[in-house]
């Protein structure tokens, strides 16, 4: 076995999909564009949603990419061996073009032949099959085919084997996952036996199923509403988690021991007076999160992305109170600086914001120093009215709204002699926890792939909205971010001053003759150095390598805009309805944000097709 460098397996496996036909595309920001449903992109095939379900990719049918993901449904188990809040996914997707056969056979190559992992050493799971699906005997005698012995391939049911949709509704399907063995002495089993002795390393998902609502279902949905329908275009979804294999192929028990995140351990301990692994490890996860999340446009706030971004911060700086570190806001940066030296080379945008990044760090960490000072004035008086015992509401409130850990609080009333009511802080806790999943299984649940008919209306209204504000306001104009929900869309844009009402009626307006023209919308493909020429605007930033899509909203006589997108957009404009502004207001210097609905619109969209000449 190789043991390879976090950076030569990154490399080798782009390099061996590439010479598998993939076309390498680099991976997307972390915080999603134009889509409404989630705060972050989770896995490598999220900003690919669109392909999965038949739009074309500029790409072709077989791509691949490194994919850096957030995740926060499992923070709780950060400080374990294998979970990260941020983590690179290798992703390898067909597009309607192989399938179960060729992913197995590529998947078994990529890992015995260039990893060098020894066969023994693997194990794979199938879906065992439900009244939805069959067992998927097919997967597991392709695995049989490559070498795989027959004990070797365990079968589980959804709950393990089976993946999507990253909604409520869209493409799904069984998935086979390959581990590694990390149990003692000689291989034997698999994860269907004694699942602790494997660790996945991989998974490829075969989405051949559209999860949907059955036409009469009523408002509130349960899981036999939905059914599962075979899919006109069968796809192979994979993501491979880079640490995971990291630590495999270097030999280390956990991924804080691989090669990119071992410094930013050892750089903690610099700081540390105590040594105590889980809430060191919880000081790397959640500050490399956090220098990645900033660097990708966020700000530690109290919604949505900053709020995540704050808590982070947040539970790092409690770590590092843990460990005696004192903070005056100089210990984040630090922190960040050894990140940014790790994976600066392979993300750029970490260098590019390097000072955003300390600053912001720095600045969290300082206010929340101060919390901290209240927090211990509110433990004083608290101390000051309690008889014998701290009880666990008080002991919850100090950890919940003053940062507090458990442990913290326990000392400070041991040195008083008083006790604390842990078990009632457990309970505190455990029911403010399930509150909060439960938010975040909501918010995840509204529907990603459905990229519903009202999402793709206002993603046209969009464009629309960003070429009417150019026509009003000046060619100055341009996207500085897009967000969309099913109710409405939000657009930044470049503009220095507060919109009259005057301009706000006439971009109103302009917009709503572009509907009432029922405008043919269309795209086609050229390069980014085409789409400049002709006049498309649009974020350059070379995402898809050097082709691009240019939507076109007009006719002959008129082109009302051209943009380049990822679309997909609806095929007419007289489909959105009718356009309304509700609000004009600031977003950040120079930046001007409005937030607009539609109302009136078909309830069934086309989608927009690419040009024929
Ligand atoms: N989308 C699949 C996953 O995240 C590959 O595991």
């Amino acid at each position: 076995m190789l043991p390879l460098s976090t950076d030569k397996i990154r490399q080798a496996y782009l390099d061996f999909f590439a010479s598998k036909d993939h076309t390498i595309i680099p991976g997307a920001p972390l915080v999603p564009e134009n889509d409404p449903t989630v705060l972050f992109t989770t896995a490598g095939m999220h900003p690919l949603v669109p392909y999965l379900l038949g739009e074309s990719h500029p790409g072709g049918k077989r791509i691949a990419d490194c994919q850096r993901c957030v995740r926060t449904q499992d923070i709780d188990e950060v400080g374990d061996i294998s979970h990260l809040t941020l983590f690179e996914m290798l992703g390898n997707w067909s597009l309607g073009d192989y399938f179960k056969e060729e992913a197995i056979q590529m998947s078994f190559e990529f890992l015995t032949e260039v990893l060098e992992i020894p066969k023994e050493k693997l194990a794979v799971t199938c879906f065992c099959g439900d009244d939805d699906a069959p067992k998927d005997e097919e997967a597991a005698n392709y695995w049989k085919a490559v070498g795989i012995p027959e004990d070797r391939i365990g079968f589980l049911p959804k709950k393990d084997n089976w993946w999507g949709p990253a909604g409520q509704t869209g493409p799904c399907g069984p998935d086979t996952e390959m581990f590694y063995w990390i149990g003692k002495g000689d291989p034997h089993g698999n994860p269907e036996k004694n699942e602790d002795d494997w660790l996945e390393i991989w998974n490829d998902v075969f989405m051949q199923y559209n999860k949907k609502e059955e036409k009469d279902s009523k408002e509130s949905k349960e899981e036999k509403d939905f059914v599962f329908e075979p899919l006109a275009q069968k796809n192979v979804d994979t993501g491979m988690g880079l640490e995971r294999t990291a630590a495999v192929l270097q030999g280390v028990s956990n991924v804080y021991e691989t090669d990119r995140m071992k410094p930013i351990m050892d750089r903690v301990l610099l700081f540390a007076d105590i040594k105590d692994e889980r809430n060191q490890r919880i000081i790397v996860d959640h500050i490399k999160a956090s220098v990645f999340i900033i660097a990708d446009g966020i700000t530690p706030s109290n919604v949505d992305q900053g709020y995540v971004l704050r808590r982070l911060i947040r539970r790092a700086i409690r770590s590092a109170r843990q460990l005696r570190i004192e903070h005056d806001g100089t210990f984040t940066p630090l922190i960040a600086e050894i990140v940014i030296e790790q994976y600066g080379h392979i993300y750029g945008n970490l260098k590019d914001k390097e000072k955003e990044i300390r600053d912001a760090l720095s600045i969290e960490e300082l206010q929340f120093s101060k919390t901290l000072k209240e927090g211990i004035k509110h433990f004083e008086k608290v101390v000051g009215e309690a008889a014998t015992k701290i009880d666990g509401v008080t002991a919850f409130h100090l950890y919940d709204t003053y940062g507090f850990p458990l442990e913290l609080t326990k000392e400070m009333a041991q040195e008083r002699g008083l006790d604390v009511d842990e078990q009632g802080f457990n309970i505190a806790f455990k029911g403010h926890q399930e509150k909060s999943r439960a938010g975040a299984e909501q918010r995840f649940s509204g529907g990603l792939a459905d990229q519903s008919t009202e999402t793709t209306k206002l993603h046209t209204a969009t464009h629309l909205l960003d070429a009417a504000l150019r026509k009003v306001l000046g060619k100055h104009v341009f996207q500085k971010g897009s967000n969309i929900t099913a109710e409405r869309l939000r657009f930044d844009f470049s503009h220095g001053e507060k919109m009259t009402p005057e301009q706000i009626a006439q971009v109103e307006d302009l917009v709503n003759k572009a509907i009432e023209a029922d405008f043919p919308i269309s795209y086609h493909i050229t390069d980014v150095k085409g789409a400049k020429e002709e006049d498309a605007i649009g974020v350059f930033d070379e995402r898809y390598d050097n082709e691009v899509k240019v939507y076109v909203v007009g006719n002959d006589k008129m082109i009302f805009s051209k943009e380049i997108c990822g679309g997909p957009h609806v095929a007419r404009t007289g489909m959105i309805g009718s356009f309304k502004i509700k609000k004009e207001e600031s977003s950040s210097a120079g930046v001007r944000r409005i937030k607009a609905t539609i109302s009136g619109g078909s309830d069934e969209v086309e989608v927009a097709q690419e040009h024929e000449e």
